[in-house]
């Protein structure tokens, strides 16, 4: 008897506890805290596929309310970001300005462009128009291979071309087995100095080749770039430098140039492009940005420029991201 009425006094006590929590619940104003964080990251959150490995929490997630993502040194890097190569010095420095008056925050060059000096001119006019504060602003640029050799001599003339005391994010430009461990090494020392705030590689394209580098060196890439489009996605790689938390940034974002007719005609880009009223570019770049995929597109044309960062206000689909993944071809445009 005595435990029967235990039972009972036991059920009622659950029955109270979780009418409790319904009621409180129900009556939290819209504007509650945790509430409105939930909500806010609902409302915001993109249809994103992400690779397995995000799931687990490794592959960085982007965040699209500030268009950023942490990378896994703990700094924060813009999603979306304008391309130099093969940028003249005036096209450069043109596009630098452009581009961060459009909003861009990032911008990708490398030694081998031959523009550094001319992204450092664009930075500062618009830092002298008051569009962008240089702490605003996320450098990228990278270490050619013939630079190996002399890695931190390397490093100190980037940071003299572009007129900065720190560079956001040197990457080494490719694999090179003989001697880009050496160079990742001065990569590592220049972090500790406080002259590079993240370090990572570019088209590394086997595994095995990634884990060469990270097995022999301390910091694990915060990047890794590599050519990267609806035609060749780069799901492998994603998946296994996930691991790491290396984010995956691509290059030929739209096919690169002479090559992007192909993507912008391509029968599912233009038929998801028509129904958002949108073009084959803002398509493919905003595929990229729900992939996962950090996207630098090329440009030296203003009106390009803005519609390649107009690309916040839509979004797509589940169906129009699987039917992007169904475009996977493993082909490549450049041949290196
Ligand atoms: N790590 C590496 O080895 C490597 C290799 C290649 C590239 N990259 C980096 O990746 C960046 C992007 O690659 P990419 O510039 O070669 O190729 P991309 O971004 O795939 O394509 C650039 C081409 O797209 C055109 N374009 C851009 N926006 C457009 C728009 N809204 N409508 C129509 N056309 C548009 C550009 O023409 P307009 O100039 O006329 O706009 C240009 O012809 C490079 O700039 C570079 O920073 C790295």
């Amino acid at each position: 008897m005595k435990t029967t009425k235990l039972i009972i006094s036991l059920l009622l006590l659950c029955l109270l506890f979780a009418g409790c929590t319904k009621a409180k619940e129900q009556t939290a104003p819209d504007n509650a805290p945790e509430e409105s964080a939930e909500n806010t990251e609902a409302s915001n959150t993109p249809a994103v596929t992400v690779p397995e490995t995000q799931e687990t929490g490794t592959y960085p997630v982007f965040d699209f309310e500030s268009k950023t993502v942490t990378l896994n040194s703990g700094h924060a890097m813009p999603i979306l970001g304008l391309g130099m190569f093969s940028l003249s010095d005036q096209e450069a420095e043109n596009s630098t300005y452009w581009a961060l008056k459009a909003g861009f925050r990032l911008i990708d060059t490398a030694r081998i462009y031959g523009n550094e000096e001319a992204v450092g001119r664009g930075l500062r006019r618009a830092i002298h128009d008051g569009i962008v504060t240089r702490e605003e602003v996320f450098i990228t640029t990278k270490m050619w291979t013939s630079d190996f050799d002399n890695a931190e001599e390397a490093i100190d003339a980037s940071l003299e071309r572009l007129g900065l005391d720190y560079i956001d994010l040197m990457i080494l430009h490719h694999s090179q087995p003989s001697n880009d461990v050496e160079a990742y090494q001065a990569m590592e020392k220049a972090v500790a100095e406080g002259k590079l705030r993240s370090i990572g590689l570019s088209n590394y394209y086997e595994p095995e080749d990634f884990d060469r580098v990270v097995n022999a060196t301390t910091i694990k890439p915060a990047l890794l770039q590599n050519e990267t489009h609806p035609y060749h996605q780069s799901l492998q790689m994603k998946e296994h430098i996930g691991q790491y938390g290396t984010v995956l940034e691509s290059w030929f974002p739209l096919g690169g140039r002479g090559n992007t007719q192909t993507l912008f005609n391509d029968e599912t880009i233009s038929a998801i492009a028509k129904a958002h009223g949108v073009s084959s570019a803002q398509v493919i770049i905003r595929w990229h940005l729900q992939a996962g995929n950090i996207c630098i597109p090329g440009s030296s044309n203003e009106d390009h420029i803005n519609e390649d960062y107009d690309v916040w206000d839509f979004e797509l689909t589940k169906e129009e991201m699987e039917a992007m993944a169904a475009l996977e071809k493993d082909d490549r445009f450049a041949d290196y």
